[in-house]
Formats: structure tokens, C-alpha cells, sequence
């Protein structure tokens, strides 16, 4: 089993990291100091999955185990469906020592994390993540949140998790799709941290694509490594923790103005690809880097070209987004393979060039 431990003070917790460690679930609950009553959070394509053996198991080890569902999909992050969550642990089960257990992707994630922060001011929660994204991002750092209107991700909290449990062994049933969204998220920590893993990415490609466990729980380890670091550096995202948005101020934008018809993770290898050809026009990023970069995105089965779409309406978008600093957008760019800097200098004539081509 591969360990990390996130360093924040009486607030630290560590992520395991290995194949088959749902089925150990319970021994690690109890040397995290929990017994009695557990509530799983969860969605039917997981419950099916993994959820209803998991409650069995936790059960066959002395747990007392409820679990509640809820549907599939990011409209389930709503306060909506968090109130319908507070309703069913007050009906009579749930007590303030009384965990949570967020078992699913990042929607799950985010949604069970934000309930765990608000229900009775706190109860405890533990992240146990089955999708790569979730492994590799949303399930440290305690970044939790649900959606509300136009606001995403912006009803929320920095909460973090007693424990995350990665079991690798989750990944094999993800659709296609899925993984390579979370590869997108593994090829930005590496871009923005760590040479050497890129190099490790690109030398094992097939390996991680064919889901050889190695493969993937050294991904897993390494990205949550560089994630861990970065955290508890700039827990509440003041500074440094912006550098995980690598990629993402274009690709959110470009998301919106495709109403969501580009996955996440596409969007963001494209925003990629776009901030290292900006960082390549401002003369301080190598082409042979872009290069690489592109040859792993590709590789990874993620796009690298921007999709057919306005040019105009992205810049709009990325106006309009969260990270607009003092009224200019805000850019992570790399400088290297493994380091990045942020800079709201950019000049956006510069980026509609890069997006036109
Ligand atoms: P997701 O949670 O929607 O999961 C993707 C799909 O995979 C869903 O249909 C889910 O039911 C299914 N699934 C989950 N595990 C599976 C498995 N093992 N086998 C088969 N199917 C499985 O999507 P996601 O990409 O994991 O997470 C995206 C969410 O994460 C977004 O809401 C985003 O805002 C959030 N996020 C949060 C942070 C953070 O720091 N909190 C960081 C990045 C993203
Ligand atoms: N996913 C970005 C963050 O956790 O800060």
C-alpha cells in the first residue's frame, strides 16, 4: 500500500493508496478512531458497483452501516439535494461523531464532503474516491461545495477528510471517458510540479491505458503527492494553490461556450495546450516541451486542438471567471516541464492568437 500523508496539523490525514482496499475499509476506519455508526454517501451506478459489498463488509466488521443515494450527475450538487441528504441523517441516525463516507467521483465528492461540513456544523468525513479524478484531485485537499445557479463550485467550504481511501481496483469499471478526464488532471500535476513524473507518463502510457495496477497506483500516488504538497502550502487557496488551475482558465471557458458539450478533462487538455503556446510566444516555454506535452495529451486520449468554436466568446468567458484578478484574467503558464508561474500580464490579443491558431 502507497501512502501520503497531508501535512496540516491537528487537521492532517493521509490517503491510501492501493488495489483492493475497499475490502480493508474497516481496519483502517478503526485506526482512524471511528466504531458504531457509518453512513455511506453514494450514487446507484457505485452503489451497484462497489457500495452494497462495501456495507456488507463494513458490516460483517462490527459497523452500523446506512446508506444513502443519491442520482447520477453534476445537477445532484444542489442545495437541493444536500437538504434532502440533512433530512435523511436527521431521521433519527446520524450523530455528530457519526462519519460520512463520500463513495463515488467527484460529484459525490464535493456534494457528501459539503453535507459532512454544514450537517449539526461538522461531522467527520472520509473521501473514498472511484474515479481517477477524484483519486488524483477532488478527494484532497478539502475543497468541498455544491452548485447554485450560475455559481459553480461556489457554495462551499475548505473541509477536509479524516481519511481517503484510493482503491485502484475502482478504476477498471470507469468508461473510457472518464479516465482519460482524470488523465488530464494527472498530466497538469505533472506539468506543474514534477519532471520526472512526466517522463514516468510518458514512458508508461500503454501500461496506465491498459490499467496495469502498478501503473496506476503510481499515478495515483504521485499526483495525490503533488496535490498534498501544494495544499498544505496554501490551504485556502490564496496563492500558490492557483497553480493547480493549470489549463483551466481556458477550459472553463471553453466548457461554457460549449454548453458543456466538451468533457471537462478536453477542455482542460486544450487549455493546456493553449497557455504552454502562450508561454511559448512570451519566449519562455521550449517548442520541444510543447511537443511532449501534446505527444502525452494525444497519448493519453485527450485532444490538444481547439475545438471549432468562438474565439470572442471564450475570451468573454474567461472575463467572467472566478480567477479574474483586480479585472484581469489570471494565467498559469508553464516555464519548464514540472514548473509554472502565474501572471495576470497576459495580453488577451496574445491569447486570441493562440486559440485562433
Ligand atoms: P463524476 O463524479 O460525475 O463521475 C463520473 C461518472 O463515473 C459518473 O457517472 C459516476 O457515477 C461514474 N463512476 C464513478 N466511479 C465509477 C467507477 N469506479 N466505475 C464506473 N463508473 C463510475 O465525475 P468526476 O470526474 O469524478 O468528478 C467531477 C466533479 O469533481 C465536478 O463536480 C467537479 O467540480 C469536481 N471537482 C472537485 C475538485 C475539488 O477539489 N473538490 C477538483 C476537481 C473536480
Ligand atoms: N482542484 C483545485 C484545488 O483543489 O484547488
Amino acid at each position: 500500500m502507497k501512502k501520503v500523508r497531508v501535512r496540516l496539523g491537528d487537521k492532517g490525514y493521509d490517503v491510501l493508496i492501493a488495489r483492493g482496499l475497499l475490502g480493508q475499509a474497516g481496519k483502517h476506519l478503526r485506526d482512524c478512531g471511528f466504531n458504531g455508526k457509518l453512513v455511506i454517501i453514494t450514487n446507484p451506478i457505485v452503489q451497484e458497483l462497489y457500495g452494497n459489498a462495501l456495507r456488507e463488509k463494513l458490516s460483517a466488521d462490527g459497523f452500523q452501516v446506512a446508506m444513502l443515494t443519491v442520482a447520477d450527475g453534476e445537477e445532484q450538487k444542489s442545495l437541493d439535494v444536500a437538504g434532502r441528504l440533512y433530512t435523511e441523517l436527521g431521521d433519527g441516525y446520524a450523530e455528530r461523531t457519526t462519519p460520512v463516507l463520500a463513495l463515488g467521483g467527484g460529484v459525490i465528492g464535493d456534494l457528501a464532503g459539503f453535507v459532512a461540513a454544514t450537517y449539526m456544523r461538522g461531522v467527520p468525513l472520509v473521501q473514498i474516491p472511484t474515479t481517477l479524478l477524484a483519486q488524483v484531485d477532488s478527494s484532497i485537499g478539502g475543497k468541498v461545495a455544491v452548485n447554485h445557479g450560475k455559481l459553480k463550485n461556489e457554495i462551499g467550504a475548505f473541509y477536509q477528510p479524516r481519511l481517503v481511501i484510493s482503491d485502484t481496483a475502482t478504476l477498471k469499471t470507469l468508461p473510457a471517458k472518464e479516465f482519460a478526464n482524470g488523465m488530464a488532471e494527472v498530466v497538469k500535476s505533472a506539468v506543474i510540479k514534477d519532471s520526472e513524473f512526466f517522463a514516468f507518463i510518458e514512458n508508461n502510457l500503454g501500461k496506465i491505458k491498459t490499467l496495469d495496477n502498478a501503473a496506476l497506483e503510481e499515478i495515483v500516488f504521485r499526483s495525490a503527492s503533488i496535490k498534498a504538497n501544494v495544499v498544505i502550502q496554501d490551504e485556502l487557496d490564496t496563492g500558490l494553490r492557483n497553480i493547480l488551475n493549470y489549463g483551466h482558465t481556458i477550459g472553463h471557458a471553453i466548457e461554457t461556450v460549449s454548453d458543456f458539450g466538451v468533457e471537462h478533462g478536453h477542455a482542460v487538455a486544450i487549455g493546456m495546450m493553449a497557455a504552454a503556446g502562450i508561454a511559448e510566444k512570451l519566449g519562455c516555454f521550449d517548442k520541444s516541451e510543447l511537443i511532449r506535452l501534446k505527444a502525452i495529451l494525444e497519448g493519453a486520449g485527450l485532444p490538444a486542438k481547439m475545438p471549432k468554436l468562438d474565439t470572442g466568446k471564450i475570451l468573454k468567458a474567461m472575463k467572467h471567471d472566478k480567477k479574474i484578478a483586480g479585472g484581469k484574467v489570471r494565467f498559469v503558464l508553464p516555464k519548464a516541464i514540472g514548473e509554472v508561474f502565474i501572471t495576470d500580464e497576459v495580453n488577451l490579443t496574445l491569447v486570441e492568437e493562440v486559440l485562433s491558431g
